[in-house]
């Protein structure tokens, strides 16, 4: 198992090429597509729907997509995502009324659950609900826009998120979105994340496979620092 996923949000990929853009950065290396779902009304901001995540499957992308909802109420659109080909849902506490019951419609429908927390959520939803979960996200930018800058905030929310995780010896992937650069990445890593989510951070570069392998060495280095 590789130690770090890379999962490129296709929120900052050309829309008009999307099958094409999405196959490229599977193919120099990527690990999951993010798939950013925006509803308006959750998040000031519209995007893509299961209609979409549908046509990216027939058109052959086979590498697991992570579906982002960013949207209220959620359950609802849980069954057309699964249908669609999601891998794995994630979506924010706040916005579904039973948090427990929107896992389990999650797992009844195949997929894997992951809980999202935006910058001023706490940590304390994980409470009774962590060995539900696959895939903890935290947000290090508020929802709802790509290329914002990260928030310094994040690195201690991470640190916590990961303790709790080695604590209850569980293998749950945690996750950060929103602001993962080059520059970055490293210290994010060290952080204790070990899935990133890069939108404009990869799609405003023209050669993919040049700026995943930068990324995957500051990676390495991020790693050989925590295992000295
Ligand atoms: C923000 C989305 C992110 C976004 C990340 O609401 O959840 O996935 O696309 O984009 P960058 O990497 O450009 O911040
Ligand atoms: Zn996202």
């Amino acid at each position: 198992m590789k130690n770090f996923f890379l999962a490129p949000s296709i929120l900052s990929a050309d829309f008009a090429r999307l099958g094409e853009d999405t196959q490229k950065v599977i193919d120099a290396g990527s690990d999951l597509i993010h798939f950013d779902v925006m509803d308006n009304h959750y998040v000031p901001n519209l995007s893509m729907g299961p209609m979409i995540l549908e046509s990216l499957r027939k058109y052959n992308i086979t590498a697991p997509i992570d579906v982002h909802l960013m949207i209220e109420p959620v359950d609802s659109l849980i069954p057309q995502f699964a249908r669609a080909g999601a891998t794995f849902i994630t979506f924010h506490p706040e916005a579904t009324k039973h948090v427990e019951r929107t896992l389990h419609l999650i797992k009844e429908h195949g997929c894997k659950a992951g809980l999202a927390f935006n910058p001023a959520t706490p940590l304390c939803f994980l409470d009774y609900v962590l060995e539900k979960l696959d895939l903890i996200l935290i947000m290090s930018v508020n929802p709802g826009f790509g290329n914002q800058s990260f928030l310094p905030s994040t690195f201690n929310k991470l640190r916590k998120a990961r303790k709790i995780i080695d604590d209850n010896f569980l293998d749950i992937i945690l996750q950060v979105d929103g602001g993962v650069k080059l520059d970055n990445i490293a210290e994010i890593a060290f952080s204790g994340a070990n899935s990133f989510v890069i939108g404009s951070g990869l799609f405003k570069h023209s050669n993919y496979d040049n700026i995943i392998k930068e990324i995957r060495k500051e990676l390495n280095h991020a790693h050989s620092k925590s295992i000295h």
